[in-house]
C-alpha cells in the first residue's frame, strides 16, 4: 500500500512516520512507498525498508504528488494548530478548511481517474477542541461539537465536509478528536495548551516550569505512542460500523495536573518540586473551555486500545524524548 503524511514534518507525523517504517505494514498490508508532505521536505524515518518521497508544499495549494495514483491512506495532520489559529484567523481558515478542501478534491479526482480503485482511507487529526464543556463535563459519543475557538469549528467543518465526501464515495474518513498529546519534546511553546507537557518534560530535563492553573485542574489527555497507535488502527480498520457518523472519540485519559505531577514525582522523586504556581487568568479561560473528560464507548468497540496509566506516560517520554529534547536545546547528557 501506497500511504502520504501530510503534516509528515511535524511532532506526530514524524513519529507516524518512524512507526510506519519499524512496522513495514499498514494492518495486515505490507507497505510499498510513503510520500511525506509539509511546509518544508521532512525528514525521512529511519530504517524505511521501502521507498519514501519527501515533498514540500503549501496544503492550501496542494501539489498533486502529494497524494499520488495509487494512494491506499493518507493521514492528514497537516494544520496551523489553536493558539496561531485563533490569533490570525485567515491563515487558520486557509490552511484548516481550505486545505481540507484541498484534499477532498484530490482525492475526488483520484478517484474520477480510476473508478475501479477503492477509495483511499484518509484519517484526519480533529480535536477536543472542536468541542466545549470545561471542568464539569465528561462528553457522550455523540455530544453536540460546539467549539469555543476558530481552530475547533475549523476542525468540526473539515470532519462535516469528509464525512460528505465519504458518503459520496470519494475517500473513506475516519476522523479521531485527539485529547491533548502530553509529553510532547522539544521546547515550550506559546499554545495555551504548552504547560500540561512543560510541566513533566521541563523538570525531567532539570530545568523549572510554571503551573498556570490550580492543581485540580483537570483534563482530557493521550500520549504520544497513543495517538500513534490510534491513527493506525483508524487507518487499517473496517470502515463499514462507522456509517455515516465518520467522527470517533478515542479513549483518552482524564488526569488533574494534580495526578499528574504525583506521577511525575513517582518516576522521578524531587521533580517536581521544580514546578512552580504562577496563576495566569488567560491561560486558564482558554483551557477552561476544553472539555475536561469524555466518555467513549464507540471507540473501544470500534477496537481503538485504551489508554495506560500517567506514569507510563512519563516512562515513554523518558524513554521515546528526552535525550534527544536534551541534544535539541543543547543541554548536558
Ligand atoms: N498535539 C496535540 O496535542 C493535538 C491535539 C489534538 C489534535 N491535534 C492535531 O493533530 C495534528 C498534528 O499535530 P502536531 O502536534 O503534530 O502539530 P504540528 O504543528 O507539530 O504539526 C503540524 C504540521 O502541519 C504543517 N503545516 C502547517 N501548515 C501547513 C501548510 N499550509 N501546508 C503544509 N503543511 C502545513 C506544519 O508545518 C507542521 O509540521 C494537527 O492536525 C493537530 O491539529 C494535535
Amino acid at each position: 500500500m501506497n500511504i502520504s503524511i501530510l503534516g509528515g514534518g511535524g511532532f506526530l507525523g514524524r513519529k507516524l512516520a518512524a512507526e510506519l517504517a519499524r512496522r513495514g505494514r499498514l494492518g495486515a498490508t505490507p507497505i510499498t512507498g510513503l510520500t511525506l508532505f509539509d511546509i518544508a521536505a521532512p525528514p525521512a524515518p529511519p530504517g524505511a525498508a521501502f521507498p519514501v518521497r519527501a515533498i514540500a508544499g503549501d496544503l492550501a495549494a496542494l501539489p498533486e504528488a502529494a497524494i499520488p495514483p495509487g494512494t491506499g491512506a493518507v493521514f492528514h495532520l497537516a494544520a496551523v494548530v489553536s493558539a496561531q489559529a485563533e490569533a490570525d484567523y485567515a491563515l487558520g481558515m486557509r490552511v484548516n478548511l481550505h486545505g481540507t478542501l484541498q484534499v477532498i478534491d484530490a482525492c475526488r479526482r483520484l478517484r474520477e481517474s480510476a473508478p475501479a480503485a477503492a477509495p483511499p482511507r484518509v484519517v484526519f487529526t480533529s480535536s477536543v477542541a472542536s468541542f466545549s464543556g470545561g471542568q464539569g463535563a465528561s462528553l457522550p459519543d455523540d455530544a453536540r461539537q460546539v467549539p469555543a475557538n476558530s481552530y475547533g469549528a475549523e476542525k468540526a467543518a473539515a470532519e462535516l465536509l469528509l464525512g460528505d465526501a465519504s458518503r459520496r464515495g470519494y475517500l473513506d474518513a475516519v476522523s479521531l478528536r485527539l485529547p491533548t498529546i502530553v509529553v510532547r519534546p522539544g521546547r515550550p511553546n506559546r499554545a495555551a495548551s504548552s504547560f500540561f507537557s512543560a510541566i513533566i518534560r521541563e523538570p525531567l530535563l532539570g530545568l523549572p516550569a510554571e503551573l498556570p492553573v490550580a492543581e485540580d485542574f483537570a483534563a482530557w489527555l493521550a500520549s504520544p505512542r497513543r495517538a500513534v497507535d490510534w491513527l493506525l488502527h483508524a487507518a487499517a480498520m473496517d470502515g463499514a460500523p462507522l456509517g455515516l457518523d465518520r467522527g470517533v472519540n478515542p479513549p483518552g485519559l482524564r488526569m488533574t495536573v494534580g495526578g499528574m505531577l504525583a506521577a511525575l514525582e513517582a518516576v522521578r522523586p524531587g521533580a517536581s518540586a521544580l514546578v512552580t504556581r504562577v496563576p495566569d487568568p488567560e491561560i486558564a479561560a482558554i483551557v477552561g473551555t476544553w472539555p475536561a473528560g469524555f466518555a467513549p464507548v464507540r471507540a473501544p468497540a470500534l477496537g481503538f486500545a485504551a489508554h495506560e496509566g500517567f506514569e507510563d506516560v512519563v516512562r515513554a517520554f523518558i524513554a521515546d524524548d528526552l535525550a534527544a529534547t536534551r541534544a535539541e536545546r543543547g543541554l548536558a547528557p
